[in-house]
């Protein structure tokens, strides 16, 4: 098991499916958390910052709040993420804005935050969350793919541009993650959720859908030493599943 203790790491999204693993896999491996997300009443952790990604004030401050109440700032995971459905032309104004806020402009301004508090530490590591689906297209998430393309580049660009300050910056790319996120969405298509994740695990060549403890151990990797000489690369964790 990945040794952790006495890091401190900022976890976004904290309240949802991969969020929430992350959280407790860090804390069982002596890491002190910091969580944010819109409500993070219910969650053990050493520092709770909640909060709207979208407010600009926020993002930008988090790194800083982090680093303030834990006494010190070693990972980040930008993990939260939202999921608008449909075509360019079925996709609204408030989709695009939503997207964008939450899954491309919340990481850049956390990632810009977060940057020289590592460096002037000594180094640290940055997780982002993208997805398969912004590695190569994916059916009728148009929007929500681009996003996820755009966390994938702006992780290879930040992982080159300042692994000479010891900060490593990698992303993981899921396919589909047993979580809220891909419940919810088979529940608004009217689908029993459980049936319709069996029925999505026997397209998987590993025959399952990922549970978040599936990622949640890649992010782990991705923050401990045992990645020391990764930076800018955006490990697909997909069971053998690719896009397409
Ligand atoms: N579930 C999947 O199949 C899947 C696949 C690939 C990638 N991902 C990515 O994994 C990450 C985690 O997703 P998940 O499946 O755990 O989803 P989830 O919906 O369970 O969790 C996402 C969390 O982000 C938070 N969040 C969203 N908008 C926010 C905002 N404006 N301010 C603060 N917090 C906000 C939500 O409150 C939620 O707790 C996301 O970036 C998602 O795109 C998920």
């Amino acid at each position: 098991m990945t040794d952790l203790k006495g890091k401190c790491a900022l976890v976004t999204g904290a309240a949802g499916g991969i969020g929430a693993t992350v959280v407790a896999a860090l804390r069982a491996r002596g890491a002190r958390v910091a969580v944010a997300d819109r409500d993070v009443s219910a969650i053990p952790a050493e520092a709770h910052l909640p909060g709207n990604l979208l407010e600009a004030a926020y993002a930008d401050g988090l790194p800083a709040a982090a680093q303030a109440a834990l006494g010190g700032l070693d990972i980040v995971v930008n993990n939260a993420g939202v999921i608008t459905r449909g075509t360019v032309t079925e996709s609204s104004d408030s989709d695009w804005d939503l997207s964008l806020g939450v899954n491309v402009q919340a990481p850049f301004r956390i990632c810009r935050a977060a940057i020289p508090l590592l460096a002037a530490a000594g180094g640290g590591a940055i997780v982002n969350v993208a997805s398969c689906w912004g590695l190569r297209p994916g059916p009728n998430h148009a929007v929500y793919c681009m996003t996820k393309a755009a966390i994938a580049s702006l992780t290879q660009c930040m992982g080159m541009d300042h692994a000479h300050q010891g900060i490593r910056i990698n992303a993981v790319a899921p396919n589909e993650v047993n979580t809220p996120m891909l419940r919810t969405g088979f529940l608004r298509r009217g689908f029993d959720p459980d049936t319709a994740v069996a029925e999505l695990g026997k397209t998987v060549p590993l025959g399952r859908i990922a549970e978040p403890e599936d990622i949640a151990d890649v992010i782990l990797f991705l923050a401990s030493d045992a990645a020391r000489y990764l930076c800018g690369t955006v490990v697909e964790v997909n069971g053998g599943k690719a896009v397409g």
